[in-house]
């Protein structure tokens, strides 16, 4: 994890920085991932939100890309922010799996998360993953444990398979993310450029609180 202080950058600044952390060379949508909107998502708070991710409400614990290519390195870039509220979090899932017992580990290598959520922003559909993986540059192990998301607007469905009581057992793993040895929470100021390992960490954000004006810029390296 990343962090610089960066103030007034433009889009095509910010584009080309990004496009420098990426693993590709050549054609840009080979190098950052393109949605509708192409490369760079304003987040920012909206009255009018059909999606909790421009609500002010929280953000579960989560990684990008996986309703459609899981880039590796996230950019975030805040345009605006007011004191308390918002603050983004990062959970080390490398770390929690170290912490594991033999047991623990032979639990999660078993585990199958499937994920459902309906296409009312960029992303959607439906997705069947291990719990277990391997970091695809370090090949460490990374755990994907994002959280069912319940709220009105855009939930996201869970259903956790593998063995008798393993809801529980993930139960207590979300319940990890946010234990102080594995977090990180960033509260943000203007000008502040964040750059994440979208595998080996998992992040969400607390609920914006007064912090309404928060706005952001986010780019998904490949
Ligand atoms: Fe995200």
């Amino acid at each position: 994890m990343r962090i610089l202080k960066c103030k007034n950058f433009s889009d095509d600044e910010l584009i080309d920085f990004a496009r420098g952390l990426s693993s590709f060379n050549g054609d840009i949508r080979e190098q950052l991932l393109h949605w509708d909107f192409g490369a760079v998502m304003t987040m920012k708070f909206d009255p009018a939100a059909t999606n909790y991710l421009f609500s002010d409400e929280a953000v579960p614990f989560h990684w990008d890309g996986a309703f459609y290519r899981e880039p590796r390195f996230l950019l975030f870039y805040c345009l605006e922010s007011e004191g308390g509220g918002g603050e983004t979090l990062f959970a080390d899932t490398e770390k929690i799996w170290e912490s594991l017992s033999v047991d623990d580990r032979a639990r999660c290598e078993k585990i199958q998360l499937t994920y459902r959520t309906k296409k009312l922003a960029h992303y959607g559909g439906e997705i069947k993953v291990p719990l277990l993986q391997s970091h695809p540059v370090t090949k460490r192990p990374i755990l994907r444990i994002a959280e069912k998301v319940e709220t009105a607007l855009n939930p996201v469905e869970l259903t956790v398979a593998g063995f008798p009581g393993c809801e529980e057992f993930f139960h207590g793993l979300v319940q990890m993310l946010y234990r102080e040895e594995y977090l990180t929470e960033h509260c943000w100021e203007s000008g502040d450029l964040v750059i994440i390992d979208n595998f080996k960490y998992l992040h969400g954000r607390r609920a914006l609180g007064n912090n309404r004006h928060r706005s952001f810029k986010r780019i998904q390296i490949l």
